[in-house]
Parts: structure tokens; sequence; C-alpha cells
């Protein structure tokens, strides 16, 4: 399906027959992350606005949706061609793209952040949106490692913000977990559990702890495997063998780290290491810092720790 489906008149006609507790989803930032998270909402049967920086980015967001599409809709309809391509149809429909922040919130009943993790260029974006978006309407961040507290410190709705971390990646991971800061109400933490439902993810909670608890075991888990390898203990190729077939894990660390970027992990870690100093775990490996500088992001540049076909 081409990429103009999804820059066609948004179609209200399924989500409208559906009660649903947030039915204007606006996702910003349109990366690994976020058009995920897009596409999930729009499959779900929500109205969703895709915002990034740039058309070019947009579009490369709307390739990588229509081909996670492609594989959820075989996997759902196996050779049912007809019903395959009215699920894609529909869900592409319930999708736009635009470039325009402060309209893309004007009748949104949620926003999800899904920029880049970076404290300072959340609250840019959080401060503009605060001012576009109506009073009622509840925002989330999807951050790995940052206060969702201090994201929300810069906004007039503290009561209306909460976390919304997804797993990489989203239309496959089954967890979301949701966090309440000590001001998210009571109605906008309902509201975001029973939205994360509707989207078919399993719910957990966590306090606005860093890394929340997938996160805070799984980090330091990644920078240890950096040490090890760091070291020279073992290779990268040995240490993921070890951890798929003698722990059962679906990746090992380094096929992991190669997975999310190791420019996040390596934020990630930067940003608790400047917080807690003395904790050893949070401690950012020079090999890592070494990879990023040079641009070995993972697969999403080709190469990280191994190289990849772009
Ligand atoms: N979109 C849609 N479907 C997808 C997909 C995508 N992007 N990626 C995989 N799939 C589907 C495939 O179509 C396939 O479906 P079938 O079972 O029907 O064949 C299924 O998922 C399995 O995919 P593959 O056969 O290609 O490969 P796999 O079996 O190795 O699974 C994987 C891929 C799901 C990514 C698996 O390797 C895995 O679970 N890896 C670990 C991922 C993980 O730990 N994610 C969390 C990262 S941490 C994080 O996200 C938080 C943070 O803040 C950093
Ligand atoms: P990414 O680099 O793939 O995408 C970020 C996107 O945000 C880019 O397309 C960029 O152009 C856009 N962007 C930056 N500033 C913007 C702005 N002001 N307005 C609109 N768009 C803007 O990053 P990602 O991996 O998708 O991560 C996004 C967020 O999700 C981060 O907070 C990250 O910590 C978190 N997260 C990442 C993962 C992962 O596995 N990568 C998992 C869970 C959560």
């Amino acid at each position: 399906m081409a990429f103009s489906a999804l820059n066609i008149v948004r179609s209200f006609s399924s989500s409208s027959v559906m009660n649903l507790a947030l039915k204007n989803v606006t996702v910003i930032g349109s990366g690994l992350m976020g058009s995920g998270i897009a596409q999930v909402a729009a499959q779900t049967g929500h109205n969703v606005t895709l915002v990034d920086v740039s058309d070019p980015i947009l579009k490369k967001a709307s390739s990588r949706i229509e081909k996670s599409l492609e594989r959820v809709a075989k996997k759902k309809f196996h050779d049912n061609e007809p019903e395959s391509e009215k699920f894609m149809k529909e869900t592409l429909q319930r999708l736009k793209t635009t470039t325009n922040t402060a309209d893309s919130v004007k009748e949104a009943d949620i926003v999800i952040e899904a920029i880049v993790e970076n404290m300072k260029v959340k609250h840019d974006l959080f401060k503009t949106l605060d001012k576009a978006a109506p009073k009622s309407t509840l925002f989330a961040s999807n951050t790995s490692s940052l206060s969702i507290t201090e994201i929300a410190s810069v906004t007039d709705r503290k009561d209306r913000f909460g976390g919304l971390h997804f797993f990489n990646p989203v239309p496959v991971m089954k967890l979301l977990e949701v966090i309440r800061t000590q001001e998210t109400s009571d109605d906008t933490y309902n509201k975001m559990m029973t939205f994360g439902k509707e989207l078919g993810k399993t719910t957990i909670t966590c306090k606005d702890t860093p890394g929340f608890v997938v996160n805070r075991l799984l980090v330091p888990y990644m920078g240890e495997a950096v040490r090890l390898l760091e070291r020279g203990d073992a290779t990268a190729r040995d240490i993921d063998t070890a951890m798929k077939l003698g722990a059962g894990y679906p990746m090992g660390p380094f096929e992991l780290l190669d997975y999310v970027g190791l420019d996040t992990t390596l934020f990630i870690l930067e940003g608790w290491h400047e917080k807690y100093p003395d904790n050893p775990l949070f401690q950012p490996s020079d090999m890592l810092k070494k990879l990023v500088s040079e641009g070995k992001l993972g697969m999403k540049t080709g190469e990280g720790f191994y190289k990849h076909q772009k």
C-alpha cells in the first residue's frame, strides 16, 4: 500500500462504533517507538496523529509501519487476503502524519511523547504542548529512564500526566508499564490503565523510580555484559549464545543493545550515573561511548556490536 494512504483524510468510521476511553491519540516522535505506538493504537480503533520534525522522517516511519502491519496481518489472517487487506486499509485510514506539533494536539484525548531521551528537549516540547492542548487532554511520556515527575514539572497539568512505557517492538511486546507520580490523579491513572488494555497490552503499575521495573533490571544487565566483553572474558557472540541457551532469553545482551539502540542505552546509563555516581551498576563503559561517538548505534545505523543490513 502506498505511503500516500497515510495522509488521506482521517476516517472515524471504525472508532465511532467503538466506545474507547481515549479515542484521539497523538504520538510525538515517529522513531522506533513512536511508530510502533501509533501503529498499535490505530490497529485497535483509535484515531492517531503521528508527529515528527520532518516529512522524510515521517515517510520512513510510514514505511516501517506498513511493513510491520503486513507481518501483523499475516499472523492474524494467514492466507485470507481480503480480510488482510481490509485490516491494513482500515488501520492506515485511522493514521495521519504531520510536522505541526501545536495543531496535532487540538483534538487529542491523550498525547504520548516518544522523542529523544533528553530532559531539556522533552521540557521544550511539553511546554509547547501544554499551551496548545485542551485542558482535559492527558499527557504521557514513553521515557525509558527519566523521571516522569521532572518531565511533568514544566506543565500545568501534573495531575493529568503519567508514564506509559512501551517495549520494542511495540506491536509484539505484550507489556505496558503504567507509571503514576505522586501527583497523577486516580482518574488519569484509571484512564491510562484502561487505555493500555484497549491497546491489547498487559499493564503493570510502577512508581516513578529510575528505569521503572524492566529497565532497572535490564540496563545494568546489558552494562555488565559490555564490561565482560571489555575485559576480554568472552566474545560478544559467545555471551549472546550463553544468555540465549543458558537463560532462555530471546536475544543475547549485544543483540538486544543493537536492537534497542546504543545511543538510547548510553543516554540511560549517563543520566543515572550523573544522578547516582556511587552506583557501579550505572557506570557507562568506554566501549559503549566509543561506538556511539562513531555513529555505531545498532540496527538503526547498520552497525553496533554487530553489522546489520539496513
Ligand atoms: N512488527 C510486527 N511483527 C513483528 C515485528 C514487528 N516489528 N517483529 C517481529 N514480529 C513478529 C514476526 O512477524 C513473528 O511472527 P510469527 O510468530 O507469526 O512468525 C514474531 O514476531 C517473531 O519474529 P521473528 O520470527 O522475526 O523473530 P524472533 O522470533 O527472533 O522474535 C523478537 C523477534 C520478538 C524481537 C524477539 O527476538 C524478542 O522478543 N527479543 C527481545 C526483545 C526485547 O527484549 N524487547 C525489550 C527491549 S527493552 C525496551 O524496549 C525498553 C526500553 O526502554 C529500552
Ligand atoms: P528514535 O531516535 O528512534 O526516535 C525519536 C524520534 O523523535 C526521531 O524520529 C526524532 O526526529 C523525533 N523527535 C525528536 N525531537 C522531536 C520533537 N521536538 N518533536 C517531534 N519529534 C521529535 O528513538 P526511540 O528509540 O523511538 O525512543 C524514543 C523514546 O522512547 C525515548 O524516550 C526512549 O528512551 C524511549 N524508549 C525507547 C525504547 C527503545 O527500545 N529504543 C524502548 C522504550 C522506550
